[in-house]
């Protein structure tokens, strides 16, 4: 997810999209660029790091006032953080400059066929070889840009927001979307465009947002010209009146990051095995495991390690890579393994997952295990962290930033990913057959929908919510699958609402937990159809029988436990290794009610950080 912002009007540019890219920072801040046309020369400055890193290296770059510019704030999907791979690119022309928030999932074929026709690259990214493609389109077809780009845009696969400029026509930038936001300001006299209206909002609230499949020219003096990218149909510009306020914008109009990030979670594992996950054609195409199938199949056993949510996500990957692909699992936090001196040999491999790449323990766990011979695979979601620049190989999550503390699209991005390597493992191995495979491949394509089915239990959880906020302590259930995720949603609760909470697997609440029942007592018990129903069904009539409160995850059209329980939440019916990207999502919604109503703050918890780079 990156920031993109332009503009072209009577105003300076280069103050504009600065302050533009400061508002658009938490979009994504591993580098930043700017480039400005005065409309005979652009000058333009980009560098790893952030805004401000960028303020300082243009004020000795830049040394024209242009009145068109754009700026770009990065959070890399193709391509390590540095300057060469920021944005803005320009064509190998130098004519046309484009900046891109997205994923071109067809680049490396495009790039091959531009390569053959004696284009050059300098960067690794998607994004300048789509600006390569649009200038060989514009050259071939003999076209103004607006068309080349409409005709290049018909070719790539992906997720884009884009706007680009011709330096031989200086009254215009063109936009186009698909999957990524883009919003055009509408001043007096100027125009100005942005992933989100924070950028804009302080010179105009009138603004048009980008339906998928659209792109607009933008020209000065005249109106905005929509039109649809796949058949060049007109479409009309629905010009809003905003009055949301700068701060509800950066958060997408929620309230906090943590609910907005809650709320991404379809979007973000769509993005996660997007160009991985072919189920048309029963592929899953993952390069890091594709280069290095062997030492997958051949291993002895995975050691995961990690930490808090990101240590659960490994906990529900130990039960799918034993199930479905027949491989020995250990998890391992990552601060104990380090210090314990483990066994490790050459044969193992070693998964390190981690949201933001920095957790200290999880990275020398890793340095341990590659100086004792263990292979090592980095699940990230952060393109360039350490962890990823020290493992011999890995899979990026595409969740984007995380901004809020309590970490959510990143468990189920994370989940995502791992599922994708032991459904490749199994299929490789033949430990599922054809039709399971396929069926999971079908079923996991699905999941981005039920994950939004999910998400309008938001009013029950917030009713919920309302009678248990002032508890003291929680117990939270679950068997096999949902065993992880009991304790994920402990870990939500008690790390923003300061409430006790303790996930335990619900076979061993009659090994000491049952003491702690009583009508004071809530116990979230996860009892989806599939998994050990009818050993949950009892765990849950043992709780009731000492009046503990049950709150109940269930699958959809559930009946037993329905008249059990004192709360029921629902989920959607699925395969029951895919149940934790859906029973996970009302645990969170559940916790950020609960800490909202005990006047917490949700997005920064007292006492945490968003990374944890100490040990
Ligand atoms: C999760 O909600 C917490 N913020 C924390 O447990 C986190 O998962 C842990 O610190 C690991 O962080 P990482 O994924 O960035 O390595």
């Amino acid at each position: 997810m990156c920031g993109i912002v332009g503009y072209i009007g009577h105003r300076d540019a280069y103050p504009i999209i600065i302050k533009g890219l400061e508002r658009l920072e938490y979009r994504g801040y591993d580098s930043a660029g700017i480039v400005l046309f005065d409309g005979k020369d652009t000058n333009l400055a980009k560098t790893k790091g952030k805004v401000e890193d960028l303020k300082n290296k243009s004020n000795t770059t830049i040394s024209i006032d242009g009145k068109l510019g754009l700026g770009h704030t990065r959070w890399a999907t193709h391509g390590v953080p540095n300057d060469v791979n920021s944005h803005p690119h320009y064509s190998n022309s130098g004519d046309l400059v484009i900046i891109h928030n997205g994923i071109i999932e067809n680049y490396e074929s495009i790039k091959k066929a531009l390569i053959k026709r004696g284009y050059v690259f300098h960067s690794d990214t998607d994004t300048e070889v789509l600006v390569n493609l649009i200038e060989e389109v514009k050259k071939q077809e003999g076209v103004k840009l607006g068309k080349a780009v409409q005709i290049a845009l018909n070719q790539v696969v992906g997720a884009y927001a884009i706007a680009v400029f011709d330096k031989n026509k200086s009254d215009e930038i063109v936009v186009a979307r698909l999957g990524s936001p883009l919003a055009i300001g509408i001043g007096e006299n100027e125009y100005f465009i942005a992933s989100d209206a924070s950028p804009f909002i302080e010179f105009t609230n009138n603004a048009v947002y980008l339906e998928d499949e659209e792109m607009a020219i933008v020209r000065l003096g005249k109106e905005i010209k929509l039109r649809k990218i796949k058949d060049d149909a007109i479409a009309y510009p629905n010009i809003l009146e905003l009055q949301m306020n700068l701060e509800e914008i950066e958060k997408g109009g929620y309230d906090h990051f943590m609910l907005k990030e809650i709320y991404e979670q379809p979007r973000a594992i769509l993005d996660t095995y997007r160009g991985r996950l072919l189920a048309d054609q029963g592929l899953i195409k993952m390069a890091g495991i594709d280069q290095n199938l062997e030492k997958f199949l051949n291993a002895n056993r995975i050691i995961i390690v990690a930490c808090g949510t990101s240590w659960h996500a490994g906990l529900v990957a130990e039960y799918i890579f034993e199930d479905l692909a027949r491989i020995p699992v250990e998890v391992e936090y990552a601060s104990e393994f380090r210090y314990r001196n483990p066994v490790i040999t050459e044969n193992d491999v070693l998964i390190a997952i981690s949201q933001s790449g920095e957790t200290a323990d999880t990275l020398a766990a890793i340095k341990m295990a590659k100086e004792r011979g263990a292979f090592v695979f980095g699940v990230c979601n952060v393109v360039g962290s350490s962890i990823a620049r020290e493992t011999d190989a890995g899979a990026y999550t595409h969740a984007g930033p995380e901004i809020g503390v309590a970490s959510t699209k990143a468990f189920t991005t994370q989940i995502t990913v791992l599922t994708l390597i032991a459904l490749k493992l199994a299929k490789e191995k033949g430990s599922i057959s054809e039709s399971k495979y396929h069926e999971f491949l079908v079923e996991l394509e699905g999941i981005p929908a039920k994950v939004e089915k999910t998400l309008a239990s938001n009013a029950l959880l917030e009713d919920i919510a309302e009678v248990y906020k002032d508890s003291s302590n929680c117990l939270y259930l679950g068997r096999g699958y949902n065993f992880p995720v009991a304790l994920e949603g402990a870990l939500k609760l008690k790390e923003i609402s300061y409430i006790h909470a303790e996930g335990y697997p619900a076979a061993e609440m009659k090994h000491g937990p049952i003491a702690l029942i009583d009508e004071e007592m809530p116990v979230v018990v996860i009892a989806t159809r599939r998994g050990h129903y009818e050993k949950v069904v009892s765990n849950i009539q043992e709780i009731k029988s000492r009046s503990g409160k049950i709150i109940a995850v269930v699958t959809e059209g559930d009946v037993q436990v329905t008249e059990l329980a004192d709360h029921v939440v629902e989920v959607p019916e699925t395969s029951e290794p895919l149940t934790p990207l859906l029973t996970t999502i009302p645990l969170q919604l559940l916790s950020y009610h609960i800490a909202l109503m005990r006047g917490c703050n949700v997005d920064q918890p007292r006492n945490l950080a968003k990374s944890v780079t100490v040990e």
